[in-house]
């Protein structure tokens, strides 16, 4: 059996690779997020809220059972918030920081840690993968603790990758971004008042000229990546590469 935890899946490109991955019954998948919309056999849902580091520690062993059947073991983090958007220095909450750091690195850094330890002597194929972002990549303004942290994700990732491969575990750690995705998350961005965000009216346009991949489309491109690890090799990995 293989078992893959998503967390986020449900709404937007995690839902989407749920439920691409439950059309195979082969599959277990596990949903982590404050709200569920899916409903399978082969589908589990955990009810967690990530800006609560507390009920999220004490919920781990929920999520990690012991899946001694396991041949493949998947762990994606993909539940992501982008807060508040605007400048830093100009009326912004100084508890949005701790927010937007919480959802977005500090839970991913503790369920990844779970996953290692929990599963570390289960002989399986085991896979992380992390969704970031190109704003990880680049300074975006009106998005500074969105950027910071999907950077800090991608530091995270490689690091890891780095330690599983001194420890030789063949475990594989990816950083994976998942290109411009028509959700709720761009709906959010499309909003923003070009006062706090310089390059609005380019998001407003991707929209209006359909350039927006669907969830599904994007869900469908990551369950293929995922079943062609082997000829990715970077932890930094773009859906637009693939
Ligand atoms: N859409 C894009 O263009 C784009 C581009 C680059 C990167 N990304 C990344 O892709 C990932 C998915 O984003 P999306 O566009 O699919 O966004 P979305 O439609 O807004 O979905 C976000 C998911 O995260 C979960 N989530 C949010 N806050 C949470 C919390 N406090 N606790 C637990 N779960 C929480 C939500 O579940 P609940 O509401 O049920 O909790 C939801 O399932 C994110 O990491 C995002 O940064 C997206």
């Amino acid at each position: 059996m293989n078992y893959y935890i998503i967390t986020g899946a449900s709404k937007g490109i995690g839902k989407a690779i749920a439920e691409e991955l439950l059309k195979d019954e082969n599959n277990r998948v596990v949903g982590v997020s404050r709200t569920n919309s899916l409903k399978h056999p082969n589908y589990r849902y955990q009810p967690l809220d990530f800006s609560d580091i507390e009920a999220v520690e004490h919920n781990l062993q929920k999520v990690f059972l012991p899946y001694k059947d396991a041949e493949r073991l998947v762990l994606i983090n993909n539940a992501g918030v982008l807060g508040d958007i605007g400048y830093v220095g100009e009326g912004m909450p100084n508890e949005r920081f701790e927010f937007v750091f919480d959802v977005n690195v500090i839970v991913p850094a503790m369920l990844m840690n779970t996953f290692l330890e929990v599963y570390r002597t289960l002989p399986c194929e085991k896979v992380i993968v992390n969704v970031s972002s190109g704003a990880g990549k680049y300074p975006i303004d009106g998005w500074a603790s969105y950027c910071a942290s999907k950077a800090a994700l991608d530091m995270l990732s490689q690091t890891i990758q780095q330690e599983q491969n001194v420890r030789g575990t063949g475990v594989k750690v990816y950083a994976l971004s998942p290109g411009v995705v028509d959700t709720g998350m761009q709906e959010h961005i499309r909003e923003s008042d070009a006062d706090q965000f310089s390059n609005v009216q380019r998001f407003r346009e991707y929209k209006a000229n359909g350039e927006l991949a669907s969830p599904e489309a994007v869900g469908k491109k990551i369950v293929e990546f995922l079943h062609s690890t082997d000829k990715y090799n970077d932890v930094l990995v773009s859906v637009r590469d693939m």
